[in-house]
């Protein structure tokens, strides 16, 4: 469902980058550029910049950068379909659908518009006679009112057809039905409803549309949930439960719970930050959705083993996805809406005020698999935790864990001091041999901000930024550029790939802009750029810098390559020129 470029390039022209970000923070002039407080980490002082002639936002604090379409997406967590929405509503212009696209997209809406009069077809079993018991259970389960209707909770009434025969009476076919995963064919090929009997809970997407449902039963039967299944316009790894509302809130950090009854408990609670994941176990994709609207979130799964497992496989990705993760423990429940109902909102608050940070957790996982009866095993066990407490940076934290795991493992914390020493200075003769490393290979400190992207030669890297600065500032050098530099010779995929998309931009007459590459590269791609186009290079200088560039590119080429041939590559035998010009081989 690719957009038109051309309706990007006209929708990119319009806007106005300075105008779009002035809504969400307020931007100081100073010199070109415009300053303020970055929205996506906290700080003091301001050093996120917006450059109204490169249409770009940049912060030199946590690296977030592109253009309009990327801030859209960023500051309203929408997907880059949807940011382009958006801003062309702002913009009074109308999204074209590409070619032999009207027919899917006119699907979808009626999908997206047979799903959300599902929903109020439910909702309204549940408030009907019929849905008495329904009714009953949700009161059972201390819903208020109020909590239903915000989450649009339903009934699905025990029949084989009550939602079949609604909806095609609303003129829907029963081949929409099955595509909405509403209904499914049996064996003798009638078709009937998928959700019968069971309390419903409507699966709403970050924009507000229904896309799926999950269906509880009233009792112990099983399966206790039943699930919409994966539909065009329902997709699991992407979505997340509440999302619609938690992306509202005031909180600084999020809650991830496991079930849909304990998101509900939590709201009714007034933790407006609850979401959780769609019947699977999270997702990178839900772990990039979540770090677009929060840097902390608290994981708070079910206290049982299935669900401190599934803690510790959420850690490790939401820590991919660069947030920073709080483990909080349910003591006494099994899981948040047992607790809130036990204890009440405000024993949870303290819950969230002393959830520990990965550490502890992790020191305490390590402690599960070792058996303390064994006095080996509790060796072991020292070692391993000492080794995750030598890591710790502040001295303050290093003895406030030494203290409490010596305790855990009943050694005194003079012995398990000495213990996490030792492990300290193996990491700090470790230290020593990486710098040693970087000192033979210098530099090292440039590394991109993104953590995502590692530059393997630094000295070639930097000239390599230095010619996408060149070119983004002046495209009409690119005509003598591609000559010589093909995206193979960069020593940094990365920027090897957006030079070839850069050429590609000029060979099909548009402009080399970082707005035109929004929807092709990858965000951490896309910030590489942004902060590599940082660097102003006075246009006198530029052609003497780019032949500077392409002589240091060459011979970081060549070093790689010492065999390669440069009579046959025209980036060597053009640095071999520029040498002989210049008298670098004189003497040879
Ligand atoms: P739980 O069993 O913890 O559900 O499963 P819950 O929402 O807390 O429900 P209560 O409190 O027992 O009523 C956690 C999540 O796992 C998925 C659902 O998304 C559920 O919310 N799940 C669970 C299923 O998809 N199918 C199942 O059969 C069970
Ligand atoms: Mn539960």
């Amino acid at each position: 469902m690719a957009i038109n470029e051309r309706f990007l390039d006209e929708l990119n022209a319009r806007c106005d980058i300075v105008d779009i970000v002035s809504r969400y923070v307020s931007l100081k002039k100073s010199g070109s550029n415009y300053f303020g407080l970055c929205p996506f980490h906290n700080e003091k002082t301001a050093s996120f910049s917006v450059a109204p002639d490169k249409q770009i936002y940049y912060c030199f604090g946590c690296g977030a950068g592109g253009g309009p379409i990327r801030f859209i997406m960023n500051v309203e967590g929408l997907e880059f379909q949807d940011a382009v929405r958006y801003l062309a509503k702002e913009y009074n212009m109308t999204v074209p659908e590409s070619e032999g696209n009207p027919q899917v997209r006119h699907q979808r809406e009626r999908t997206l518009e047979l799903l959300k009069e599902s929903a109020r077809f439910f909702y309204a079993q549940l408030h009907s006679p019929i849905g008495a018991q329904a009714l009953a259970y949700f009161q059972s389960r201390r819903l208020s009112k109020k909590t239903m209707n915000n989450f649009g909770l339903g009934f699905a009434p025990d029949s084989f057809h009550a939602l079949l025969d609604a909806m095609t009476a609303k003129g829907y076919s029963k081949q929409e039905l099955e595509q909405a995963g509403l209904i499914a064919k049996g064996k003798n090929g009638t078709y009937y409803d998928k959700f019968r009997n069971r309390v419903i809970f409507p699966i709403i997407d970050i924009r507000g549309d229904v896309i799926g449902f999950g269906g509880r039963v009233m009792d112990d039967s099983k399966p206790k949930y039943l699930n919409s299944p994966e539909t065009a316009v329902f997709n699991k790894r992407r979505n997340l439960f509440a999302m619609n509302v938690a992306k509202k809130t005031k909180s600084e950090y999020f809650l991830l719970a496991e079930g849909y009854m304990d998101v509900i408990a939590l709201h009714q609670a007034g933790f407006d930050c609850a979401v959780a994941s769609l019947g699977t176990s999270l997702t990178d994709e839900q772990a990039r959705l979540l770090s677009r609207h929060t840097k902390t979130v608290i994981v708070c799964y079910d206290a049982d083993t299935a669900g401190q497992s599934a803690s510790q496989r959420a850690i490790d990705i939401l820590k991919k996805a660069g947030l920073r993760v709080k483990i909080l423990r349910i003591p006494g429940a099994k899981d948040p809406d047992e607790f809130i109902k036990a204890k009440g909102p405000e024993a949870f608050r303290k819950l969230i005020e002393r959830s520990d940070n990965d550490i502890r957790y992790r020191i305490e996982t390590v402690r599960d698999k070792y058996d303390f009866t064994e006095d080996e095993q509790r060796i072991l066990f020292l070692r391993e935790a000492a080794d995750i407490i030598a890591a710790l940076e502040s001295s303050v934290e290093q003895d406030v864990y030494t203290v409490s795991t010596a305790k855990l493992a009943g050694v005194t914390a003079a012995a398990f001091a000495q213990e996490v020493k030792q492990a300290q200075k193996r990491r700090t003769r470790q230290a020593k041999r990486q710098l040693h490393r970087e000192v033979r290979a210098p530099a090292q400190a440039a590394q991109p901000k993104t953590r995502a992207i590692h530059y393997d030669n630094m000295k070639s890297a930097r000239a390599e930024e230095g010619i996408l600065s060149l070119l983004f500032a002046d495209a009409s050098l690119m005509e003598e550029m591609r000559e010589y530099l093909k995206p193979q010779d960069f020593s940094s995929p990365e920027l090897g790939k957006i030079y070839g998309y850069a050429s590609a931009l000029y060979n099909s007459g548009r402009n080399i802009t970082v707005s035109a590459l929004e929807g092709i590269l990858e965000p951490a791609e896309l910030e590489l750029l942004v902060s590599a186009v940082q660097t102003q290079i006075p246009a006198d200088t530029r052609h003497k810098a780019m032949e500077d560039y392409i002589r240091i590119i060459s011979e970081q080429k060549l070093s790689r390559n010492s065999s390669a041939d440069p009579e046959e590559d025209p980036l060597l035998r053009k640095a071999q020129m520029q040498r002989k010009s210049k008298g670098f081989d004189a003497g040879t």
